[in-house]
């Protein structure tokens, strides 16, 4: 009797406190306990206060339970200057120059999952430190166009490829308490009429090419925050989309996140409320600039949404699931018990950058083996165009960055050769001034013409005496170039570098072409030009990473993540059709061919292929071997082969694994990248690759049933270096 007294009198003490610690504080506590006790606390006013912005890049929290306001930051580069509360201009904070990592596209020729993680991580880490609870980005909307004005902020122009990168991202990202917004959901392919186009395209399209990276993001990558995209779908925009919010992300994907919608991309309350949309952001603004001020109490999911609750004319089972999302997202953020305090700006940091510009950097041509530059034969060097010293971690939009440093390639260049050799710089090209970017003032900008026949000839003259010219060019991020909010016009390089690469190349016979851009151009020059490397945007440490390279520090083995076509015409979005559509609607008539499986079924040769990219080493495929010769639909099929380094360096290759269906009841891609594997070798090193092949890889979308069909029958395994470039060969029959 007298124990259980005790016990009876311990209870009683003890209840007061566990009393006064609500479910919802307890960091213990399940996630789904601490949101429903939160939920359960909420009044009307609160829950639909969570709901939308309160100032351009932050919601309400709940006060009065101590649950934080989220903020949120672009973006998939890097963490984005502090703007004003409810301006867009900056807010000239002193501690918030972050490090600018390379483009997604960078990224994405990396063809390496462990590089994609180290990005997420650092990237996690900046925006943890900075007090970010959802960082925007990674966007993998897939690559259609050349001319798609946000393609450099993307991963290239196929599925697998996309999917296969972004997860460890994700997942990265989000050990820091920081949500990965992954964007833009979906079919945001191109920046003409983004704000309204209706994209039509077959279930096969939408399942096959458009959507898988951001499945595998929600569901291997366990992404907390989706964003909606501008542009329509079926005739519903699609932050507010019952297809692909309600029916696709949350039913069948089971996405148990938030739905954000982009900056503006909200335009109606009821169809918001209903048709999937958790948070409101940006309302009236283009997503760049302009917008009402503090408009934020008649947000669509502000005070109309309240007044339709307290008319009793919405129903609050639905508000409470949008709730519960934000709640969720808090607890998985602000209030998650094992939150680390990341880090901001750091030499950690940059060393990742400088890796994933290395590891992404794509040598595309080196005939006579004009790279690496040997520095003892080597005693003068020119270097030509304006992407040498053009900052380019500002502008391209929304992804636009203020970096901490930024190292430029004409910098990288000069640090790397020291006095070895004597480096000279002329521009040869310039661009006109960007309102942002380079000029102080307006007056300046008109002040300045640009005589582009004198620069052309200056460099021309200059390259005659030097030993090798390194032309640094492509692209930027002025308007209508690789930048937010506009398409570019044609394929051709702009400023007139064609005519100046070409009239180098006469010159000097020992003229290196690096391109610093996020999208293919046409390269009427390529002949030539004996050597060219693809550098992307590399971000703070762009230029070291680019010397790197280009003097054989770093053994190049990026790839490309999407087809150099030669032309326009031969993309099956501007071949089939439509782009960019008449103003209202734009019809994927090129279907599921995509990239490379557009010229794959064309019979086109494409300039450089999807997967291509050199090395200064040489690697050997040797034959591949199937452990069996035929599989039910229950069990896979599993292909080896070696692949040994030929040459006299270490290096890097993707190993790359094609499917390709010999007999279908529909039409397939010639080829489809189901796999692929980095290997480093040493040189002399071989090693034997092994792929997995079941039958997911085989199969197709039916329109039909809706649901993923391997059809019985031949298919084969077509192992290469690239999507162009097979080296080995395996039948074998699902039965
Ligand atoms: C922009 C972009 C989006 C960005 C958002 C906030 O318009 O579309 O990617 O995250 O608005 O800047």
């Amino acid at each position: 009797m007298k124990k259980h007294l005790t016990f009876l009198l311990l209870w009683a003490i003890t209840l007061p406190l566990f009393a006064q610690t609500p479910v919802y504080l307890n960091p213990a506590a399940p996630l789904e306990d601490r949101v429903e006790d939160a939920l359960q606390r909420m009044t009307l006013e609160e829950k639909v206060a969570v709901l939308h912005a309160q100032s351009k890049f932050s919601s309400a929290g709940v006060p009065r339970l101590g649950i934080p306001e989220s903020w949120m930051s672009d973006g998939p580069h890097g963490v984005r200057a502090e703007v004003l509360w409810d301006e867009w201009y900056g807010a000239n904070w002193t501690n918030d120059s972050c490090i600018a990592f390379p483009a997604l596209t960078a990224l994405a020729a990396s063809w390496n999952p462990e590089v994609a993680a180290l990005y997420g991580k650092s990237i996690g880490e900046e925006a943890r430190y900075r007090n970010k609870n959802v960082l925007l980005g990674p966007g993998v909307n897939i690559y259609r166009t050349p001319l798609n004005g946000r393609n450099f902020e993307y991963m290239g122009e196929d599925p697998c490829l996309a999917a296969q990168m972004v997860v460890p991202y994700v997942r990265e990202v989000q050990k820091n308490g920081v949500a990965a917004c992954v964007k833009h959901f979906a079919l945001n392919n191109q920046e003409i009429d983004r704000g309204h186009v209706n994209v039509q395209v077959s279930d096969r399209a939408l399942y096959e090419i458009y959507l898988p990276a951001f499945k595998a993001a929600v569901q291997q990558g366990g992404a907390w925050a989706i964003m909606g995209a501008y542009n329509q779908y079926k005739d519903q925009h699609c932050c507010h989309n019952q297809y692909l919010l309600n029916d696709i992300l949350k039913r069948d994907w089971g996405f148990d996140g938030v739905v954000i919608s982009d900056w503006g991309g909200v335009h109606d309350t009821e169809q918001a409320i209903a048709n999937g949309l958790d948070m409101e952001f940006g309302t009236w603004t283009n997503g760049m600039d302009w917008s009402k001020s503090d408009s934020y109490s008649r947000y669509y999911m502000a005070q109309p949404y309240l007044q339709l609750l307290k008319d009793g004319r919405a129903d609050e089972k639905i508000l409470n699931d949008k709730v519960r999302r934000v709640l969720r997202l808090v607890f998985r953020t602000n209030m998650s018990p094992n939150r680390p305090y990341g880090s901001f700006g750091t030499q950690e940091h940059a060393e990742a950058g400088r890796r994933i510009a290395e590891e992404g950097i794509v040598l595309l041509q080196n005939n006579r083996n004009v790279l690496p530059i040997d520095l003892s034969k080597t005693k003068s060097i020119l270097v030509v165009g304006e992407n040498a010293v053009k900052r380019m971690t500002i502008g391209g939009g929304s992804s636009s960055l203020k970096a901490k440093y930024e190292a430029s390639p004409l910098a990288g260049i000069q640090a790397r050769v020291g006095n070895a050799a004597q480096v000279t710089y002329v521009k040869g090209y310039e661009s006109p001034a960007e309102r942002e970017q380079d000029v102080k003032n307006a007056q300046e900008a008109q002040l300045k013409t640009i005589d582009a026949k004198a620069l052309r000839a200056e460099a021309v003259e200059a390259a005659k005496s030097a030993d090798v010219v390194l032309f640094i060019g492509g692209l930027n991020k002025n308007g209508g170039q690789d930048c937010e909010g506009a398409d570019r016009a044609g394929l051709e390089l702009p400023y007139e570098q064609d005519l100046l690469i070409a009239e180098l190349a006469k010159a000097n016979p020992s003229t290196v072409v690096a391109l610093v851009s996020g999208n293919a151009v046409a390269m009427p020059w390529v002949a030539q030009v004996p050597a060219i490397v693809e550098a992307w945007y590399g971000g703070t440490e762009a230029g070291n990473a680019i010397a790197a390279v280009l003097f054989g520090d770093v053994n190049p083995s990026g790839k490309l993540p999407f087809t150099f076509p030669v032309r326009l015409q031969d993309n099956g979005a501007h071949a089939a059709g439509e782009y960019p559509g008449d103003g209202k609607s734009v019809a994927y008539r090129d279907d599921i061919f995509v990239g490379y499986r557009w010229l794959d079924k064309e019979k086109i040769k494409p300039l450089f292929a999807f997967g291509h990219g050199l090395s200064y080493t040489t690697f050997q495929y040797g034959k591949a071997v199937a452990d069996k010769s035929k599989i039910t639909a229950s069990d896979a099929v599993t292909v080896t082969l070696s692949v040994k380094n030929t040459g006299v360096r270490d290096g890097a290759e993707v190993v790359q694994l094609y499917i390709s269906d010999k007999k279908a009841s529909l039409p397939r891609p010639v080829k489809e990248l189901k796999g692929f594997k980095k290997i480093r070798l040493k040189a002399g090193e071989e090693q034997t690759v092994t792929f997995t092949i079941d039958q997911t890889a085989l199969s197709f979308y039916s329109n039909v049933n809706g649901a993923w069909v391997a059809e019985p029958g031949e298919f084969e395994a077509l192992i290469g270096a690239s999507s162009a470039d097979i080296r080995a060969t395996v039948k074998f029959v699902l039965q």
